[in-house]
């Protein structure tokens, strides 16, 4: 197939970069990627490889480095770029604060710069609802305030959304896509989340804990203010998050120059720790070891997405079911248990 457009993607070796370098692709695209593989590995390129039947161009390059960046863009006649290069981990943002301003916060800056020294005008960031803290009112939608960011980590998104929106001025058209929790892997498991040590986030550390890597699951509270006490979530298939890339990228191709939006990308759809983790049970039929603890620092009661500026917007709604999110994790993680 002949592809059309050159699209850059910073950490298109992560887990949401690399599903989106799979969509980018089937959608007719090349894909570029530049990654350094900090947070990720050569299996993830492997994946894609045996996904795409081709070997998509690589950069193993840091995105802090604007002049790499420049080269690869002109090289490649890049069109527009997916940003994704980020380190997204709250704990270890709350460890090591400067590490987490100097690698996201720079990262952005040096793309900006890439793309004004170069001429690209568009530009697809990856965002979190991390922005919004614990919202006054839910579904959230995209008007909400901004609160204090409860870690780094948020305040490096709250902090690089108000970035871009004043580099607008500089003749771009950006689209920050605000993720609730992508969760889930391609179904094929060759490529999926690739959690460093031992994971914090909820749905790598059940398959696990279902595969015997962790002797049990503590759920972090059930005194919350929800119908069973756990933390509401909005949890989100990573292929569907992938797709609406794709069609952030597109709708951007029909905007004027200085147009910036933020969007939501959920299902619209609460979800509690104790449903998902009973609903792994049921689709896995592994018997899961979980036990109920005490509630985790700084975590927000409950928050999901009001999904309608994005349906209407990108003409995109989330299609896969929880079921299937999370069978789709268990066979990622029994695949890379097995060396994939
Ligand atoms: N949880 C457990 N046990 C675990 C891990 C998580 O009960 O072992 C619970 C958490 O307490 C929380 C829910 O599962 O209630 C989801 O936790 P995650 O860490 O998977 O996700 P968060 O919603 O806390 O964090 C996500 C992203 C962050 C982002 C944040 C914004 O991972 O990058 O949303 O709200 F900053």
């Amino acid at each position: 197939m002949t592809k059309s457009k050159s699209i850059l993607v910073t950490g298109g070796a992560g887990y949401i970069g690399s599903h989106t370098v799979v969509e980018l692709y089937q959608a007719g695209y090349l894909p570029v990627i530049v990654d350094n593989l900090s947070r990720s590995n050569q299996s993830m390129l492997d994946g894609l490889h045996s996904i795409l039947g081709v070997h998509v161009p690589f950069y193993q390059a840091d995105c802090c480095d604007a002049q790499k960046l420049v080269e690869v863009i002109r090289r490649h006649d890049v069109a527009c770029v997916m940003h994704f290069a980020a380190f997204k981990s709250v704990n270890e943002s709350v460890a090591n604060p400067l590490l987490y301003y100097r690698n996201n916060i720079d990262s952005l800056v040096a793309v900006l710069e890439a793309m004004r020294v170069t001429g690209v005008s568009d530009l697809v960031f990856s965002s979190s609802c991390t922005v919004y803290g614990q919202p006054d009112h839910i579904p959230v939608d995209e008007l909400a305030p901004f609160k204090r960011a409860e870690s780094p980590y948020g305040a490096t998104k709250q902090m690089s959304e108000r970035i871009i929106e004043d580099a607008i001025q500089l003749g771009l058209r950006a689209i920050s896509l605000r993720y609730f929790n992508p969760i889930g892997a391609h179904p094929g498991s060759l490529i999926g989340e690739l959690p460093i040590g031992v994971p914090n986030n909820l749905v790598p550390y059940v398959t696990q804990t279902a595969i015997g890597l962790r002797e049990k699951l503590t759920i972090f509270g059930d005194d919350y203010n929800t119908p069973d006490g756990t933390c509401v979530r909005d949890f989100i298939h990573v292929c569907d998050v992938a797709e609406a890339h794709v069609k952030a990228m597109e709708y951007l191709q029909q905007q004027p120059s200085k147009h910036f939006l933020a969007l939501n990308l959920g299902t619209g759809v609460g979800v509690s720790v104790k449903q998902l983790v009973e609903t792994f049970i049921r689709v896995t039929g592994v018997n899961l070891n979980w036990v109920m603890g005490p509630r985790r620092d700084g975590d927000v009661e409950k928050v999901y997405a009001n999904p309608e500026l994005s349906a209407s917007v990108l003409r995109w709604k989330s299609s896969r079911s929880l079921e299937q999110s999370l069978t789709d994790a268990w066979s990622w993680e029994k695949a890379i248990r097995k060396g994939i």
